[in-house]
């Protein structure tokens, strides 16, 4: 069995089975492969935007005897994505990048599960799904390498009112804690050497640390 990453089996286990899916910037298409081995019924497009990675997802594809399970594709996020796909999986990209993948909304007609994993940007990125029609339905932090990775499955429909800063988590697992109170000290940090006159700025990171002061205490 193959060795993968504490942060891509936290994404595989938010993909669905009995679905279709684009794994979105596969790289060497080790989580594609990770589904098509671990899930019972899914059919497995692996997507990227440049030639070498897809290179290397190949022979990864060909070495686990994959060929006839996973489509392998060039395409820049989901510009060309087949009619027939549902779950979109994007992980281990900026969330600039992830929101501005996504927000290509006619593609998303047939989409019903969105699965990603930004490195940062954590509140754009829920922002960005919300707006497009999509409700958080699962997510979840996880420290891989020492950086901590925001999972987040949203599926189609409407959303309730969201604090975006953090979405559905609940402040009982460790990893979110500690994402907290580093967010907290940095923020506090920031606020030290920040000048005066960046007025709007001191503020908003004041808010900002007063939530999560809020968030961090309660049950
Ligand atoms: C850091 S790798 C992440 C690989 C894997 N998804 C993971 O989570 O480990 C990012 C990959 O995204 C690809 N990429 C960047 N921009 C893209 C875009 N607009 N559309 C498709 N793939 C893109 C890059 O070529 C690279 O292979």
């Amino acid at each position: 069995m193959m060795n993968l990453s504490k942060r891509l089996q936290l994404v595989a286990s938010f993909v669905p089975d009995n679905t279709n899916v684009i794994d979105v910037g596969c790289d060497h298409a080790l989580l594609s492969i990770y589904l098509v081995n671990t899930l019972k019924n899914v059919k497995v497009t692996a997507s990227d935007i440049n030639p070498n990675p897809l290179k290397i997802a190949k022979e990864n594809i060909k070495k686990y005897q994959l060929e006839k399970k996973i489509k392998v594709v060039l395409q820049n996020g989901i510009e060309n994505i087949d009619e027939d796909i549902n779950t979109i999986v994007i992980s281990g990209m900026g969330g600039i990048l992830i929101s501005k993948i996504l927000s290509n909304k006619e593609k998303l007609k047939n989409i019903k599960n969105i699965i990603v994993s930004p490195n940062n940007d954590f509140p754009l990125v829920r922002k960005t799904l919300v707006k497009l029609g999509y409700k958080i339905d699962k997510e979840q932090l996880v420290i891989d390498n020492q950086k901590t990775y925001l999972v987040l499955r949203a599926v189609l429909g409407v959303s309730p009112r969201l604090n975006y800063l953090f979405g559905t988590l609940t402040n009982k697992s460790l990893e979110t804690i500690c994402y907290y109170t580093n967010l907290l000290t940095t923020n506090t940090n920031i606020l030290k050497k920040m000048p005066k006159k960046y007025f709007l700025k001191r503020l908003k990171l004041k808010h900002e640390n007063k939530i999560i002061k809020k968030f961090l205490r309660t049950n």
